[in-house]
């Protein structure tokens, strides 16, 4: 068994030497970047990862300048990644850090797991890569290449798998090379023991992969039952008034939160999407409003949902003085240029992408 797990550590230390991605945040091991770089490829892939790494430490070189940002800055930053949370965590994380440790990025395991976000699978990355502790990390990736390495059998979701996977990942941790050993299993998972078509003839680890002896592999990992795709129908409309669109920014704690929207919801049983718009207008600000044209309907999925946002064009028929804000923080009266300005979530994103491609004349004049 130990002699195993010295091949396996040697084989794969050996292969991470050889191979390893050139990262922007592998230059130099700062905290702040490997920080940056993990929150940011908790739900994206590596190449847009990189490409909005680059971008963020160029708009926020250190930690200072991401605690001294508005939240309207760093939600900026971080349009098209999804999941602002991630964002508005790495916002406080930083405020935190700035008034209570001093502006540093501590390395134990513990501290790391208080800060907003960061959950064991960030704490154990911080403290392994940028601080060079022996702590195990355990994500998709490793849990994919220690369920084929040991061909396991019970789904790796469930309490019992997680468990063994975390304990193996223990036992295999070279004492004192944790920052090359893991990010090995991170690049290995990546490259080449991927979800599907794993590259086993290029595997360093082949010889000692049970699954691989057994003919399992394309079984392994054995996955958690589906949950069913939900279907969502929303409608929004883009109302606009002497040359401007109306915007509202959503609550802070709510999906989405903090980022700007037009007004819309989801459809009631029974009505049409012009009648919903009508509605959450009516609702949310208290303008009356008139249906003046379809945009278009765009589709974007969002973990188990399936969301199908119908979009119109609309015009007041009463008052321009808002109301009241029921689902919203604040909002603005801003001209087309100004947009690109707010970040929004993705469905309203794809609509403003749709108008700016397919009729760029649109904003100028919403309802001819
Ligand atoms: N995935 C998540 N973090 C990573 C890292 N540091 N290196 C490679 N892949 C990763």
């Amino acid at each position: 068994m130990q002699e195993m797990i010295e091949t396996i550590r040697r084989r794969l230390l050996a292969w991470f030497r050889r191979t390893q991605r050139d990262l922007p945040w592998r230059q130099t091991y700062d905290p702040y970047h490997v920080w940056i770089s993990e929150i940011m490829l908790q739900q994206t892939q590596m190449e847009r990862g990189v490409a909005y790494f680059h971008r963020w430490i160029s708009r926020f070189p250190d930690l200072a300048a991401v605690a001294a940002a508005s939240e309207q800055e760093i939600l900026k930053c971080w349009e098209g990644l999804g999941y602002y949370a991630r964002a508005r965590n790495l916002h406080r994380a930083a405020r935190l850090l700035r008034d209570r440790y001093g502006g540093q990025i501590p390395c134990d395991y513990r501290t790391l797991q208080s800060l907003p976000g960061v959950g064991p699978y960030t704490a154990a990355a911080i403290a392994s890569i940028a601080c060079g502790q022996d702590v195990p990390v355990v994500d998709a990736n490793v849990a994919r290449i220690l369920a084929r390495l040991y061909d396991l059998e019970e789904p790796v979701k469930s309490a019992g798998c997680r468990q063994r996977i975390e304990a193996l990942a223990a036992a295999l941790l070279p004492p004192g090379k944790a920052r090359a050993f893991n990010q090995a299993l991170m690049d290995l998972g990546g490259l080449v023991c991927t979800p599907k078509n794993p590259d086993c003839h290029h595997c360093p680890l082949a010889e000692a992969c049970l699954a691989r002896l057994r003919g399992t592999v394309a079984d392994r990992p054995v996955p958690a039952r589906r949950r069913e795709t939900v279907l969502i129908e929303m409608a929004t409309a883009i109302l606009s008034n002497e040359g401007r669109v109306f915007i509202q920014q959503r609550l802070a704690d709510d999906i989405w939160g903090s980022l700007w929207e037009f007004p819309g919801g989801r459809l009631e049983d029974g009505e049409t999407p012009e009648e919903a718009v009508i509605r959450e207008y009516r609702e949310e600000t208290g303008f009356e409003v008139e249906i003046c044209g379809r945009i278009t309907t765009v589709t974007h999925f969002y973990t188990r949902y399936k969301v199908v946002l119908h979009c119109f064009a609309c015009r007041l028929v009463g008052s321009d003085t808002v109301a009241r804000l029921e689902a919203a923080r604040d909002c603005r009266w801003v001209s087309a240029g100004q947009l690109s300005e707010y970040g929004f979530p993705a469905g309203h994103r794809k609509l403003l992408e749709y108008l700016a491609v397919a009729r760029p004349e649109f904003l100028v004049d919403p309802c001819r």
